[in-house]
């Protein structure tokens, strides 16, 4: 599988296959997205909530910093794997958790875990998957994936997911704690947009209802929850959905191994900070005890370096990945994560960089 996903530059391309540019087109994979789903499950993935101010101003804000390549360092190619709370993995770049993916591809998580592990990329597998976090889990063939974990309406129900992704083998789990309540999503109100018919929130119980957005609005964590889901899952905790200094100091007083920089893609606080403005003041905060990441609106290679620059020790992409899975299934999933691989690469090599787990802070500048 994994040699079939690219042709070489220059190689002829039979006469049925769309030619593919060879680099990430990404706005075009998105095109391709929105003409092959129908319109309420493109706008369910592609939307954000309110007026969309946090959703269009994630990727310009990444671009308001400016890279400062070093000269004559003699680094032509860049080794990318590191390790993410003691897990080696092929990259700094991994899949973000998001729902319902059986909407955008028949294998749905399946397909992600595979793409994600032929790109040799940590995937983040969502509460509300349509497999069940084992299936995924065994799809996933060995390479390491983290499960993301809502607290749900029932405390047993919340317990029992923890203490299952501890057995089935993930890495860490990951409490998203910016979904106290659901965002206003606009066009899933207009759409009055619910999970399809045949499929279903697998990790759920079974009770027979086309569960809505709505049964997901949650009952809210707390700073004492993140050591108790840890020791019920037996793993390390990433807390998800921080903006704030003041808060991942607390989290991480409360025993978190790992704070996660995110607007969960401009889908629930509008008009919140950006990303790309938070991280550094969590850095500031927390960066010398854990390990912090960062999402929403990272679209290119020098994005992806521009994060580990200000801090972050890897990055995690979400729509980009909703695209490639729409449009190809795992190897799609897998052509996305490998392009943003070799963009970052590219762009590290030019700047005179080799190390992703230490990119000088000074290798960005705010833009002027
Ligand atoms: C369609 C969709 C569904 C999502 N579902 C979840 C989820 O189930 N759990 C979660 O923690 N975050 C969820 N997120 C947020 C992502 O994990 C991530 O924070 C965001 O997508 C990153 O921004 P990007 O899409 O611009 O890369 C979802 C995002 C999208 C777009």
């Amino acid at each position: 599988m994994p040699g079939q996903r690219r042709r070489a530059v220059g190689e002829p391309t039979p006469e049925d296959v769309p030619a593919e540019p060879p680099f990430l087109d990404l706005g075009q994979l998105e095109d391709d997205a929105r003409a092959h789903l129908p319109a309420d499950v493109f706008d369910y993935y592609a939307g954000g909530a309110e007026s969309e101010t946090t959703l269009a101003e994630a990727p310009e804000a990444w671009r308001s910093w400016r890279l400062r390549p070093r000269v004559l360092r003699g680094i032509t190619s860049v080794p990318l794997s590191t390790d993410l709370l003691g897990t080696a993995v092929g990259s700094p770049i991994g899949v973000a958790p998001w729902a319902y993916q059986g909407m955008a591809h028949p294998d749905g998580e399946l397909a992600t875990a595979r793409g994600a592990a032929a790109a040799g990329a940590l995937m983040t597998v969502s509460t509300s998957a349509t497999h069940t976090l084992e299936e995924v889990a065994a799809a996933s063939a060995g390479s390491s994936a983290w499960f993301q974990l809502y607290r749900l309406h029932s405390t047993a129900h919340t317990e029992d997911l923890a203490r299952r992704a501890g057995n089935a083998g993930y890495r860490a789990l990951v409490l998203t704690v910016d979904l106290p309540l659901l965002g206003r999503r606009r066009r899933d109100l207009r759409s009055d947009f619910a999970l399809p018919a045949g499929l279903r929130m697998a990790n759920h119980p079974a009770d027979g209802a086309r569960p809505s957005l709505q049964d997901l609005a949650t009952a809210t964590w707390t700073f004492d929850d993140i050591a108790r889901f840890g020791r019920l899952s037996g793993l390390p905790v990433v807390v998800k959905g921080v903006l704030r200094g003041d808060d991942a100091v607390r989290c991480v007083r409360a025993g978190a191994a790992a704070v996660w920089v995110s607007t969960h893609g401009g889908r629930q606080v509008d008009p919140a900070v950006a990303s790309a403005h938070a991280l550094p003041e969590v850095v500031d905060a927390v960066g010398g005890d854990v390990e912090v990441y960062a999402d929403g609106g990272i679209r290119s290679g020098s994005d992806v370096l521009t994060a580990l620059a200000l801090g972050a020790r890897a990055v995690f992409v979400g729509r980009p990945t909703i695209w490639g899975l729409t449009a190809g299934g795992a190897d799609g999933v897998a052509r996305v994560l490998d392009g943003f691989g070799e963009e970052l690469a590219h762009t590290m090599a030019l700047c005179g960089v080799d190390d992703v787990r230490s990119v000088p802070r000074d290798t960005v500048v705010p833009a002027r």
